[in-house]
């Protein structure tokens, strides 16, 4: 059983989108979810899908290793949370193991709504609207020390429409609807091949 801790500090989309996909899987537990804000719309979604949610102040690493090791958590899914782990919650974490011939150190995912490694850090969907390029995209990597900086998992990318273009509306729904897509593919890995290393 793969035991997963989503941490989110905002809407948590695509928290609620891994929650429901881990539920079509055997092996795998969403544990829990970690917030660093009590007010975000994701502990109301929490709450509405039943699954555990803890606050925790994102400055006192003792408290959230302590709380990982009372969950067991073997896995960090980042979705839009909005602080870095510091490097004694990535030790935690630590591995390593390979992915597509790589050593990668920790079993943290991170989700991010650009073509990484453009528009690295926060307002990215922003940056990325603003920038006109003709091609945009998300990308779920595995997390390191850096901001966005980790090994990459996988990308997809979407070229621009001229409703995207013109919209930002259209342009946010189209990325995140890439997010629903990408993100359990992490999550499915982890479930599939992962744990063959193991
Ligand atoms: C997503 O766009 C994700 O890529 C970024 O933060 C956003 C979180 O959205 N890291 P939600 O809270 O999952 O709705």
């Amino acid at each position: 059983m793969s035991r997963i801790v989503i941490w989110a500090s905002g809407e948590g989309s695509n928290a609620e989108n891994l929650i429901h996909y881990s539920r079509t899987l055997p092996n795998v537990e969403i544990v829990g979810i970690v917030t660093n804000r009590s007010q975000a719309p994701v502990v109301e979604r929490a709450r509405r899908l039943q699954v555990p949610c803890y606050h925790i102040d994102s400055n006192n690493d003792q408290q959230q290793i302590a709380l990982m090791k009372e969950l067991r958590a073997e896995w960090a899914f980042l979705a839009g949370y909005m602080k870095l782990l510091s490097p004694e919650v990535l030790h935690y974490f630590r591995g390593p193991f390979m992915y597509q011939g790589q050593d990668i150190l920790y079993r943290v995912f991170n989700i991010h709504p650009s073509l990484l490694p453009k528009f690295k850090g926060a307002n990215a969907l922003r940056r990325s609207f603003d920038s006109q390029d003709d091609e945009v995209g998300v990308t779920v990597h595995f997390v390191d020390e850096g901001m966005d900086t980790g090994p990459i998992f996988l990308q997809q990318s979407v070229r621009v429409t001229s409703e995207m273009r013109s919209d930002f509306f259209v342009f946010k729904e189209t990325i995140h609807k890439l997010e629903y897509e990408c993100y359990p593919k992490a999550l499915k890995w982890v479930v599939t091949e992962y744990s063959k290393q193991k």
